[in-house]
């Protein structure tokens, strides 16, 4: 079959490459009916985000903060992961068989739909929403209930659990970081998709990838900040794109 020009490109880069590293942002999960933030029915344009995903608004209305994540945590568990997430499994089983093949997916995600799929190097810069950690003694666990009892959460030392996700004035992960920035310094290859990649540092990754010599491709239905860096812009949706790749990439009869 044949593909509009930039998706031809991209296939070209993807199957040149060998050690590939993946940024994803909440446009990957659209296609699943995960809201993005920033879109045309984005989250931040019905809330606000200094009220729910701050510190600062956690300690001030906890019940608030955490009747919003149940909701998304109700939303997330009744989707289903999409053509993009499963594309970029296969794309990781067919890198990691190479030999000296590197495979790294980076998302700023929290719904775990990548690990979901199958996807299996993922590394989560915002942590993830099924995850809890207590407010006093820092205790983490997964707990995938839904809905979650008792309600709000409480930890075995009877302390408020917070929901595991980065919030807008915390500092990412520091282990998490580390891997991500070196995975984006050693890839040939660095595909950014369905992100605003306006939230730093995540949106610096790509970057870091650049400078040291790698292919940058968006794939994205709008222009980001990105897009006059990229050396390859695939303007569609994340599914329908990837999901097209798959299809091109399947044995011909
Ligand atoms: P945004 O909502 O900022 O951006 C989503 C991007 O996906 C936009 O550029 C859309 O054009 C694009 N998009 C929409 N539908 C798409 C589709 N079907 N396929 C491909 N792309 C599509 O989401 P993020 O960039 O992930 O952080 O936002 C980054 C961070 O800001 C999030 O992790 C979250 C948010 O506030 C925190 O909550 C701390």
């Amino acid at each position: 079959m044949s593909l509009p020009t930039e998706a031809g490109d991209l296939e070209a880069f993807l199957s040149s490459a060998k050690s590939i590293c993946v940024l994803t942002g909440a446009g990957v999960s659209q296609e699943s009916g995960v809201p993005t933030f920033r879109g045309a029915d984005g989250l931040w344009r019905k809330f606000r985000a200094e009220d729910l995903a701050t510190p600062e608004a956690f300690a001030r209305d906890p019940l608030l903060v955490w009747e919003w994540y149940a909701w998304r945590r109700e939303l997330i568990h009744r989707a289903q992961p999409n053509a993009a997430h499963m594309a970029l499994v296969e794309l990781e089983d067919r890198i990691a068989a190479q030999p000296g093949g590197r495979f790294t997916l980076l998302t700023q995600n929290v719904d775990g739909l990548h690990e979901r799929a199958g996807s299996r190097n993922v590394i989560r810069l915002h942590g993830s929403i099924w995850r809890l950690r207590c407010t006093r003694c820092d205790t983490e666990r997964e707990d995938r209930a839904v809905p979650l009892d008792p309600f709000p959460p409480r930890c075995a030392c009877s302390a408020l659990l917070r929901p595991g996700v980065v919030w807008f004035g915390e500092p990412l992960p520091e282990r998490e970081w580390a891997q991500a920035a070196q995975a984006a310094a050693q890839a040939d290859l660095f595909l950014v998709v369905g992100t605003s990649a306006l939230v730093q540092p995540a949106a610096s990754l790509p970057l870091i990838a650049k400078q040291n010599r790698a292919r940058l491709v968006e794939i994205n239905p709008d222009p980001t900040p990105l897009s006059d860096l990229a050396d390859c812009v695939v303007r569609g949706k994340a599914a329908e794109t990837l999901g097209k790749l798959r299809k091109a990439s399947e044995p011909r009869p």
